[in-house]
Parts: structure tokens; sequence; C-alpha cells
């Protein structure tokens, strides 16, 4: 992606949820380092998918792009509009472009309004009048989001799970967003229909040309979905990269050791080494010195509980391709040897 002109440009984002104690009288504590200077900018029309594990920031950073949470530090810049701490008048011209889905279809809709009603609710709350009217852009929506656009006067309790997620898509498109951020939106779906739904996003993200910031738990899910993907630890980025580069060379531990639990892609690639990463993920109250991820890596040294590592160019990486690890991890150039097959099995 070109770096000129980002849709969306984040730089030290910061989050810290302060946390209260003391009797009588509540004082701040200490926080809990939700997100903690983040940097990655979104091209419009891109998708930049958002991996990590549970409790590592993801929601927080989406949050915090959307504006639905006040950062504590560093800067989130909107078409070179800086909306770090832009109330709410101001963020009125923008609100309609950038747009959130959020994991739970169930939750996320009201059930005492007709999907109708939902739908146009971002275009009543806009005051927005399409040609034709809301009900006939109401219709297309659901037409665009595979739903039948007779359905406009029912209600969500009527629709199954993939359905209601679709619901949201549309709520989502309806104000011709140019940036969205879908907060695990197939997570909480059988498996059976996630596919259906990010085949939907995808569909939505070409022929519509919006950029997304698509998160999730798994890498497998955005390694259809996002040209970029980011993988975060404990409220920092620890590697960011085009999806080939990231998928081909991890040169994170952390990443290699997520990689090595997605299932192979292709029956000729060479089996992974699976690498089980033991213990739980540290508390971001009291994050690790120096590398957060250092209690868990198998590489630590004491440089790593002394020096956090800067997210860089690594040697041998290409240009955009960054990870935070003082010992980035090398490629095999001898390729690894294939599983001797069961001798049974091929009697
Ligand atoms: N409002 C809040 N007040 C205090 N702590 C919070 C708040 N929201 C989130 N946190 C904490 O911030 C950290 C990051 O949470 P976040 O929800 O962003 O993680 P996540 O990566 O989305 O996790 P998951 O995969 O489970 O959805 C967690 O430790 C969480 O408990
Ligand atoms: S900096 Fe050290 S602890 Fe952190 S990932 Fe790299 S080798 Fe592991
Ligand atoms: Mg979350």
């Amino acid at each position: 992606m070109s770096n000129t002109n980002p849709l969306l440009d984040v730089s030290g984002l910061t989050k810290h949820f302060p946390i209260k104690g003391g009797f009588p009288i509540k004082r701040t504590v200490g926080a809990v380092q939700a997100v903690d200077g983040l940097d990655f900018q979104v091209a419009e029309g891109e998708s930049l998918g958002l991996v990590g594990e549970s409790g590592c920031g993801k929601s927080t950073t989406g949050r915090l792009i959307t504006r639905l949470l006040e950062p504590t530090g560093g800067k989130i810049s909107y078409r070179g509009q800086d909306i770090t701490h832009a109330n709410r008048r101001q963020l009125a011209p923008i609100r309609s472009e950038i747009q959130m889905i959020f994991q739970d279809p169930y939750a996320s809709l009201n059930p005492r309004q007709t999907v109708g009603k939902i739908i146009a609710g971002p275009m009543e709350i806009n005051d927005i009048n399409p040609p034709g009217g809301r009900e006939a852009r109401v219709r297309e929506l659901l037409e665009i989001v595979g739903l039948n656009p007779e359905h406009f006067n029912r209600f969500p309790h009527e629709f199954s799970g993939g359905q209601r997620q679709r619901i949201g898509v549309a709520r989502a498109l309806a104000l011709q967003p140019k940036l969205i951020v879908a907060d695990e939106p197939v997570s909480a779906l059988d498996v059976s229909i996630q596919a259906q739904v990010v085949n939907l996003l995808q569909k939505v993200q070409r022929e519509l040309g919006i950029a997304f910031v698509f998160i999730a738990h798994d890498l497998a899910i955005v390694r259809h979905f996002s040209q970029r993907v980011a993988v975060m630890y404990l409220g920092k980025i620890v590697e960011i990269a085009d999806r080939e580069d990231l998928y081909d060379n991890p040169r994170h531990p952390y990443t290699r050791a997520l990689l090595s639990a997605v299932p192979e892609a292709t029956v000729e690639a060479e089996p992974r080494e699976r690498i089980r990463l033991v213990g739980d993920v540290p508390s971001p109250i009291n994050p690790p010195s120096g590398c957060r991820f250092r209690t868990r890596c198998w590489k630590a040294t004491e440089k790593c509980a002394t020096e956090a590592p800067p997210l860089v160019q690594a040697d041998g990486n290409k240009p955009g391709h960054l990870t935070a690890c003082h010992y980035p991890e090398v490629q095999e150039t001898v390729p690894a040897p294939r599983l001797a097959k069961d001798p049974e099995a091929a009697a």
C-alpha cells in the first residue's frame, strides 16, 4: 500500500483503563494497559487483519478507531483529519464514514425493532434521505447482503444467526462507509456459515471499495480476507506485514507459534512444526518488562527482559514487514523433512 495518503493513520495509540481502589476515598491505584502504543495505517479499500489471543486489546483498538472510546494517548488521523479527541459535533461529519460490525449478532440488534427500522437507523440518526426514500434503500441493502428485500418488516428473532449478521452488515453499509471495523464478525456463528458471511464481507470490500479492519482470534480467517495482517500481543503489535510475507516468512516467535496452529492450506505445503505456547498471557495490569512476550518465549535472554524491542524492518524483511523482536526467526533454507508415512497405513 502507499503510505502517502492513508485513509486511517494511527500512531502511538494508547488506552489505559484506570483501576480504582481504596476506602473510603477511591483513588486510581493502577491501570489496565489494554492498548499500548500502536502504529499502523489502513489504505483506502484495503483490509487489515488484527489478530491475537483473548485480551490482547483487539476490541479496544476497534473501539478507539471508531471513537467509541477516548484514547489515553497517541494520535488517530482519518483522511488527514486529527480525530483523536474530536467531540461529538466534530465527529458528526465522519460518523457515517466509519462503521462497526460486532461479534454478537444477537446482542447488537434491537429485538423490538423491525429489520427495516434497524437498517434505516443510521439514516435516521444522521438525517439522511437517499433518493427514492429510506425504505427503497433498505430493500436495496437487504438485497446486497443476500436477504429477501420483502422481509424488512420482520423482527430479528425470525432470522438465523448468519442472517442476523447479514442484517448487521446491511446496517453498517447504510451510509456508504469508507471504513468498517469488523470485530470478530463470524466467531459467534456456526462454522458452517462462517464462510458465507466472510464471503459477503469480501464482496462488500471488493465491489464497494470499503476498507476493513478485520479483528479475529485466528490467523486462518484473516488469511482469506486481509491483504495485510497485524499480530497483537498484550496491547502491542509484535508483527505487521503483507499477508504473503507474514504467512510465508513469520519473523516474530509469537507469530510463528500462532501460525503453527493453523492447518496447512495446501496438501503440498511442508508440514509445520507445531509450537505449543506454555503458560498464560500475563496480566495487562502488570505486563513483563522489556519484551512482553518474554515469559512465554523459548528464546528470551537478559536483553529481552530489559529492552523493549522496537517494531522495525528486520534484516531480510521486505519494506512494510515490521517485527518487534531482538532475535527474529530465520526461515529454514533446508526444507523440513517430510513426515514419515505410517507404515501400517501404506500396507
Ligand atoms: N472498559 C474496560 N475497563 C477495564 N478494562 C478493560 C475494559 N475493556 C477492556 N478491558 C481490558 O483490556 C484488555 C483488552 O481487552 P479487549 O477487549 O480489547 O481484548 P480483545 O483482544 O478484544 O479480547 P477478546 O479476544 O477476548 O475479545 C483486557 O485485559 C480487558 O479485560
Ligand atoms: S524479543 Fe526476546 S523474548 Fe521477545 S520475542 Fe524476541 S526473542 Fe522472544
Ligand atoms: Mg474482543
